[in-house]
């Protein structure tokens, strides 16, 4: 019986680079408060579109899994930043790639939505209604960050990563999901004004706000519960889990719901310290570097885990396929950008900035 698995990933992160010393000279911040309190060192900060980092990841995926872009039947960009409201980044990732073939959608559950994603390209494919789904996590955060702001402005970075989900003769693949939301918590994590509601006249661009130590809480809580459900749904114990590879947004948040669930830190995935937090291209990041570096085993037992603005959560347990190692590699790269993290958000600085 065929089964949806994932048998292509890739990534693509821009190349400038905006370390916690150059944060240092925008806010009153300190490289060693933000190692200690959220463990990332440096984040990326993107001179091209949404769409651009997706495609690129997108093609990488598809190498790795050995297809084409016309063997695409659907591709969804999890994103809450695409490059325009109208037409959906995945549209504008559609013609990058010339995915003619496939449908293309937007979806959009904050930091979940690389998972959120995850299950409903399982789901089209476990029902037979498409055989290939290009799955992207994608964003260019940094649009809305104000750098001026510490309490927000040292977390995130841009980039992107993606997946092939397509139906394999081979058991395994998702095992159990769980996707869950608390529409009450809203405001904890948002960016007002960003869509119908904002002021037409507003001289300021809309930025992320946030609650941190209560988004803080309501993480570890979220992903360490669903993490254990997902598991009970799939019959499955904590002790078979061989990797853990929660969204990567803040180091104590990892450590924190690791010991909640009692997972040696060993099998947990961790590559914020480059990237700060990702949103939804987080998961796909990191599961591509966890694959790069020989840590997911053929047939291994991995769980997934996220949470973000909405609050949305998401979980899965996801048994690996038997293949660890790309079928090809892609050439694919972004046009070069040729300035640098510190310059390309200055608009940031200046439209945020004292005084504006
Ligand atoms: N540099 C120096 N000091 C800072 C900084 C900074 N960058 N940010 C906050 N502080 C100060 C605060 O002002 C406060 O000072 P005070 O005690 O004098 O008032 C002190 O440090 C402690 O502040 P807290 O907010 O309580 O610090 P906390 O340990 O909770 O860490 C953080 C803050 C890192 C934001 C943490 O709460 C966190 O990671 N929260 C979750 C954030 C998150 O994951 N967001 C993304 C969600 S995913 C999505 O959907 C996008």
């Amino acid at each position: 019986m065929p089964a949806p698995m994932i048998t292509g990933w890739g990534k693509c992160l821009p190349p400038a680079v905006l370390s916690n010393a150059d944060l240092e000279t925008l806010t009153d911040t300190s490289d060693e408060w933000i190692v200690t309190r959220t463990g990332i060192k440096e984040r990326r900060i993107s001179h091209a579109e949404t769409s651009d980092l997706a495609a690129v990841a997108g093609r990488r995926a598809l190498a790795a899994a050995g297809l084409g872009s016309d063997d695409v039947d659907l591709l969804i960009v999890a994103t809450c930043t695409p490059d325009r409201l109208v037409p959906a980044a995945a549209a504008l990732v559609q013609q990058k790639i010339g995915a003619t073939r496939a449908g293309a959608m937007d979806l959009n559950a904050a930091c979940s939505g690389f998972l959120y994603g995850l299950a409903v390209a399982d789901q089209m494919v476990r029902t037979g209604s498409m055989r290939r789904v290009l799955l992207i996590g994608a964003e260019k955060l940094h649009f809305f960050v104000d750098f001026t702001d510490r309490a927000t402005s040292v977390l995130f970075g841009d980039g992107a990563g993606a997946v092939v989900v397509e139906a394999v003769e081979e058991a395994g693949g998702l095992l159990a999901f769980e996707l869950g939301a608390d529409g009450t918590a809203a405001e904890i994590l948002c960016v007002p004004g960003s869509g119908t509601e904002g002021d037409p006249g507003a001289e300021r661009r809309a930025r992320v706000q946030m609650e941190g130590p209560t988004v803080f809480r309501r993480a570890v809580e979220a992903m360490g519960d669903a993490s254990l459900r997902v598991l009970e749904k799939a019959g499955r114990t904590l002790d078979e889990v061989d990797l853990l590879i929660p969204h990567q947004a803040n180091l104590r948040i990892i450590e924190a719901t690791a010991r909640r669930l009692g997972l040696d830190a060993g099998k947990v995935m961790v590559n914020l310290a480059g990237y700060g937090n990702t949103s939804a291209a987080s998961i796909p990041i990191a599961l591509a570097e966890a694959l790069e570096q020989g840590r997911v085993r053929p047939r291994g037992l991995l769980v997934f885990a996220a949470f973000g603005g909405g609050l949305t959560w998401a979980a899965a347990a996801y048994r690996w396929g038997s293949r660890v190692v790309p079928m090809g590699i892609s050439g694919a790269a972004l046009a070069p950008g040729g300035r640098s993290a510190r310059e390309l958000m200055e608009p940031n600085v200046t439209l945020y900035g004292k005084g504006v």
